[in-house]
């Protein structure tokens, strides 16, 4: 049987237009998830919008609407978003959805329901607390929101003390299972150094987890089953995302789990602003208070932020960027390729419409587009288009690893399996700049004067086919069209895995397409 691959995205705040950095973290999950499929697995990709909330409620009452006609139409911006880039997922998770809704408050009552010794919930109880209100934004301050002088900023307008009671759930009694588990499952969080993070985090923990919001004060949420006074607080909300949307999951206490057992633990793909506390202490905790054994605690892959010029992107700022115009402007294959290639998995990078630019003109117009346009063209000038098969890689054996097939491939692996996505992209590169490179020192233009070498320059000519037909299958989760292209023009038609990376694959006599420019270069703009 196929092993099977679990992965999701974050949802996505509906409180505005998809940025850059929603764009970033759909395409990575994305390449991951067809990566897995090249692999032969089968995958679920889960992904979607994150649609309650205070500000949903504020921005939605500032346009006079409705909040779930708020959110619907900026879920179909996110949509469609997806759709252009190419990011394909097995199921949409929207928190309006009335199935995650019934979830979210069948594991509230199961938390409420299930009581200690002297009759309270083992991990849900209500207490009253007091604290900073801002009476224009509508919600409690934290030292977080102090300016630099220790006061509240104009923006808060008038800050009074406020009393509320709510409902909290235990977090610090848990703290110390978090810690042992970190240190026996250091998989848990990549990369390493988010890993620290979170300890020293987890170390600091004090304090419960405030869950819910009284329906005065908020009234866009999922109502708690057991008092209709209020709405739960929009992480428990969203969080559960991940198992409400998930194949085969049922809240209920002792239900058959074994449709979900054969999918989970899922990889959760998030940012490195929600990973504490939200996914490295809430989570852990929530699902630990649901039954989860340990083993069964999700992987996070942090991604680090796109950033412009060094600084953030923000609404205030005026700096954020559209990914919809720049798949419009670009196409969403080159945009893919800038958002895979021009970072490092992991650390933040600045965004860049020239370096967005320089990649593609450099990487995929010269390198493999000279690379696919020489080979092809050779192969109708000297041989009408058809290949001889040659038996084996004599004359790139005695070269270099850039050019082994196996050599490539291996790596290629482990770089994706350690989520380096930038790099095993730069592998399967690297053997395109090899491919020119064995160009230029074989001089094929010479070879074919020479009738007493006609074997060498068959040997070329295939070897030149067989390594753009690997490079297209090697790209193809990072850029499926454009791999589908180079197949395209190699001639070669049908479905291909990771299996068929390897020698020998076109068959004596194979006639390839006619070379059509598939990378065109970028202009760049006038007085750049
Ligand atoms: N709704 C919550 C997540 C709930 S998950 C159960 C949320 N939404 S968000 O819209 O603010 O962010 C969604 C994702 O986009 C997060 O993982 C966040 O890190 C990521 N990014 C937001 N801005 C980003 C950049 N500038 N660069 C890269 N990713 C960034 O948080």
């Amino acid at each position: 049987m196929a092993d099977n691959f679990f992965i999701t995205t974050a949802i996505d705040y509906t409180n505005g237009a998809p940025h850059i950095g929603h764009a970033y973290e759909k395409v990575l999950a994305d390449v991951i998830a067809r990566y897995h499929r090249l692999k032969g697995e089968s995958v679920f990709y889960l992904t979607g919008v994150d649609q309650h909330g205070q500000k949903v409620q504020q921005s939605a009452e500032k346009q006079g609407i409705e909040p779930q006609k708020f959110v619907d139409g900026l879920t179909e911006k996110f949509v469609a978003l997806w759709d252009k880039l190419d990011v394909r997922y097995e199921r949409w998770a929207a928190t309006t959805d009335a199935s995650h809704k019934q979830c979210v408050r069948a594991i509230l009552q199961r938390l409420w329901d299930e009581k200690d010794a002297t009759g309270q919930s083992r991990w849900l109880y209500k207490t009253k607390q007091g604290g900073w209100y801002s009476v224009r934004q509508e919600q409690f301050l934290t030292d977080k929101e102090r300016g630099e002088d220790g006061e509240f900023g104009p923006e808060w307008g008038e800050v009074e003390f406020r009393e509320e009671e709510n409902y909290y759930f235990r977090l610090t009694e848990h703290r110390d299972w978090l810690l042992v588990l970190l240190e026996s499952r250091p998989e848990l969080v990549t990369p390493d150094f988010r890993r620290g993070e979170l300890r020293n985090a987890v170390e600091k923990l004090s304090g419960d987890l405030c869950i819910s919001r009284p329906k005065s004060r908020l009234a866009w949420g999922i109502e708690l089953p057991f008092d209709p006074e209020f709405v739960t607080f929009v992480w428990f909300d969203a969080l559960v995302n991940y198992i409400s949307f998930a194949p085969g999951y049922d809240p209920a206490p002792g239900a058959d789990l074994s449709e979900f057992n054969a999918w989970w633990p899922a990889l959760h793909v998030i940012g490195k602003d929600i990973l504490i506390p939200a996914h490295g202490v809430y989570w852990p905790i929530m699902l630990k208070a649901l039954g989860f054994s340990d083993a069964d605690i999700p992987i996070l892959l942090v991604h680090g932020w796109w950033n412009i010029g060094g600084t953030k992107m923000s609404k205030t700022l005026g700096n954020v960027v559209d990914p919809d115009a720049l798949a419009d402007k670009y196409g969403a294959e080159a945009l893919r390729y800038y958002l895979m290639s021009d970072i490092t998995t992991g650390r933040d990078a600045d965004f860049s419409d020239d370096r967005l630019i320089t990649r593609f003109n450099s990487d995929l117009a010269k390198n493999l587009g000279n690379l696919l346009n020489r080979s092809l063209n050779m192969a109708h000038k000297y041989r009408g288009g058809v290949l001889k098969k040659t038996t084996a890689p004599e004359l790139l054996l005695t070269t270099r690893d850039a050019l082994n097939f196996e050599t490539v491939v291996e790596l290629y692996r482990s770089q994706f399996d350690g989520c380096a996505v930038n790099l095993a992209l730069e592998t399967a590169l690297l053997h395109a700049t090899a491919c020119n490179q064995f160009i230029d020192l074989q001089k094929p233009w010479t070879v074919a004067k020479h009738p007493d070498l006609a074997d060498r320059l068959d040997a070329i000519l295939y070897q030149l086919a067989e390594s753009l037909r690997f490079i297209a299958i090697l790209l193809s989760p990072i850029v499926p069209k454009a791999a589908r292209g180079i197949f395209d023009q190699l001639g070669v038609t049908g479905e291909f895995g990771l299996g068929d990376a390897k020698w020998g694959a076109l068959p004596d006599g194979h006639r390839v397409g006619t070379p059509v420019p598939l990378f065109p270069q970028i202009e760049r703009p006038e007085g750049e």
